[in-house]
This record gives structure tokens, sequence and C-alpha cells, in this order.
């Protein structure tokens, strides 16, 4: 799979539109990291683990954002969108517990695991923006 940033994503709030593409752009070097380690991902854990805690933090700094923006504008559905941009930042979370484990860790699994948190972050990703960022679009009448 390929994580892509494509115009249908845009929301038109610029800003979110600006995080949104970022937010691609470091799954997407996560992609590249692991396409380019396959086979030695347990020697280069750290470079992929860096690249999570970047992924990680850009997500949660964007989350934040998003959900001033969505409370400054009273979107009503604004708890619920809270919820699941939680199961994304815990999914990272997970991961990173399991990459901790990086001793016990064959190559083998190290591979599925990442596999598996491409596949769940980019669909995630691509679903959130899809349907519960857009249904915030048409309430912000203002950004911060
Ligand atoms: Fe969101």
């Amino acid at each position: 799979m390929s994580i892509e940033w494509n115009d249908k994503y845009k929301t038109n709030i610029i800003e979110v539109d600006t995080q949104h593409k970022r937010l691609f752009a470091l799954m997407k070097e996560l992609e590249t990291l692991y396409n380019a380690h396959k086979g030695s991902l347990v020697e280069n854990h750290n470079t992929i683990q860096k690249a999570i805690s970047d992924l990680e933090q850009y997500t949660i700094s964007h989350f934040l954002i998003e959900e001033r923006i969505m409370e400054e504008n009273n979107y009503p559905d604004l708890e619920n969108h809270k919820l699941q941009h939680d199961k994304f930042t815990d999914k990272i979370l997970e991961f990173k517990e399991i990459l901790k484990a990086k001793n016990n860790l064959q190559e083998s699994e190290l591979e599925e695991n990442l596999d598996h948190i491409l596949k769940f972050l980019g669909t995630w990703l691509t679903n959130h923006i899809m349907i519960k960022d857009m249904d915030y679009k048409p309430f912000i009448k203002h950004v911060l």
C-alpha cells in the first residue's frame, strides 16, 4: 500500500490541510523506512522508533489544534471526534510498547507488526479525514 496525500482530503481549512499533508508525509517516511530495511528491521529499530516518535508527536499536536478549532466553533460532535483521535494515539502507543520489547522480537514479528501498523494508520487517517473531519467542515467559521 502507499500512503499519499490526495486533494480529495482537502477540508479547505488551510491549517488543517497543511497539518494533514505533514501527517501523510510522516507516515510515508515510516513506510519508506520499512521498505528500505525489510530483512534488517531489528537492526534498524532505532531509526524506525524515531520515525514513530516523530509521527506520534506531530499527531498529538495536530489533534489538539483540531480539537480546539472544533471547540471554538461549537462543533456539536466534539466528544465523539476526540474519542476517534484517542483510538489513533492509543494505537501508536501500543506499537511503541511492542518496539520497546525489541530484544525479544524476531525479524518476522517486527515485520508483521510494522506492516499491520502501517495499514492501520493509513486506513484510519484516510477514513477519518473523509468521514469525521469532513463532518465538522461546515461548522468551522473561524480558525483560532
Ligand atoms: Fe480529526
